[in-house]
């Protein structure tokens, strides 16, 4: 029988690239999507093994019923997590409502450990593994994603104890960090921020509506890498022999990484520099 995976977030972008990679590769997938369209969308192109699972990684419920169906229909064995689900919060720090921060953790990072804890009984069992969607932005804070890098880094330690904790089952736990990879979450950050920016009060547009339009300016023109470079890591994670605790992906990323390793002071005066040469 083939493998079982569950992937969150498989509607677009690096979810539904990994889904269609592993699809590929002979896993028997479960792509999580919040709407049954996005799910019929994926079948279109994919083998008879792949299902769609309805899936909102806040929803309690959500969370239980898509853990049912699993334990129902995997038997007792889950070969593979890939929590890939994740929205991206921007803006100045100093106006970014408690609100909007609390949306941004409750995705990326409390939605992880809920669909997390909710399947380890069944990755328990082979053991299976889990990759946990990243960032480079979980290696490197940058302003103005303040909220965004805040919870790739609260991925990283989570994901970090997790795998010691998870070391008497020998379940592997690794963290995929990309870079800038093209996918609908620039566009979406664009639109959910750009009324957050409206909502904001008068004075932030004074303090900040520089650097918040040459960040906007950087988001609109990102180019990265295709979804499918990271579904290739993804693949790789969840088949090597000896999984890596961290794989990081495409040249910025790499770059990302190495920016974090040097002194802070070195590093914000790059970062200033960075933000003078988009403000022109
Ligand atoms: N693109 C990049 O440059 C980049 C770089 C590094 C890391 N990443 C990470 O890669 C992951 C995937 O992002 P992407 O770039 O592929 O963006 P994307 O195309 O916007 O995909 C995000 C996925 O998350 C889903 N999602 C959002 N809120 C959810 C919720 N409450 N419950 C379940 N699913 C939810 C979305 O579903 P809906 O369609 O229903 O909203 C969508 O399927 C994220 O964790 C992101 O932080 C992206």
């Amino acid at each position: 029988m083939s493998p079982s995976v569950l992937i969150t977030g498989a509607s677009t972008g690096i979810g539904a690239a990994c889904a269609r990679a592993l699809d590929g590769e002979g896993f028997r997938v479960y792509a999580g999507v919040r709407r049954a369209a996005d799910g019929e969308a994926l079948r279109q192109d994919a083998s008879p093994r792949l299902t769609p699972l309805l899936l909102d990684v806040t929803d309690a419920a959500s969370i239980a019923e898509a853990a049912g169906r699993l334990r129902s229909e995997t038997g007792v064995f889950l070969a593979g997590l890939v929590n890939n689900a994740g929205i991206a919060v921007a803006g100045p720090l100093e106006f970014v409502s408690p609100e909007r921060l609390r949306q941004q953790f409750e995705v990326n990072v409390v939605g992880v450990l809920a669909v997390t804890q909710a399947l380890l009984p069944l990755l328990r069992t082979g053991p299976g593994r889990i990759v946990n969607i990243s960032s480079v932005s979980g290696r490197l804070a940058s302003p103005f994603v303040g909220p965004y890098c805040a919870s790739k880094f609260a991925l990283e330690a989570l994901s970090d104890s997790l795998r010691v904790e998870l070391n008497p089952w020998r379940i592997p736990v690794s963290v995929v960090e990309p870079g800038v990879i093209n996918t609908p979450i620039w566009q979406k950050s664009l639109a959910a921020n750009a009324s957050i920016m409206d909502d904001m009060p008068a004075e932030s547009q004074a303090l900040y509506g520089r650097e918040v339009a040459a960040m906007q300016g950087f988001a609109r023109s990102a180019r990265g890498l295709e979804p499918l470079a990271v579904a290739r890591v993804v693949v790789r994670a969840l088949t090597d022999t000896r999984p890596k605790t961290r794989y990081v992906v495409g040249t910025d990323a790499r770059l990302g990484v190495l920016l974090s390793r040097l002194p802070d002071r070195l590093r914000d005066w790059l970062l200033l520099n960075r933000l003078r040469q988009l403000r022109k």
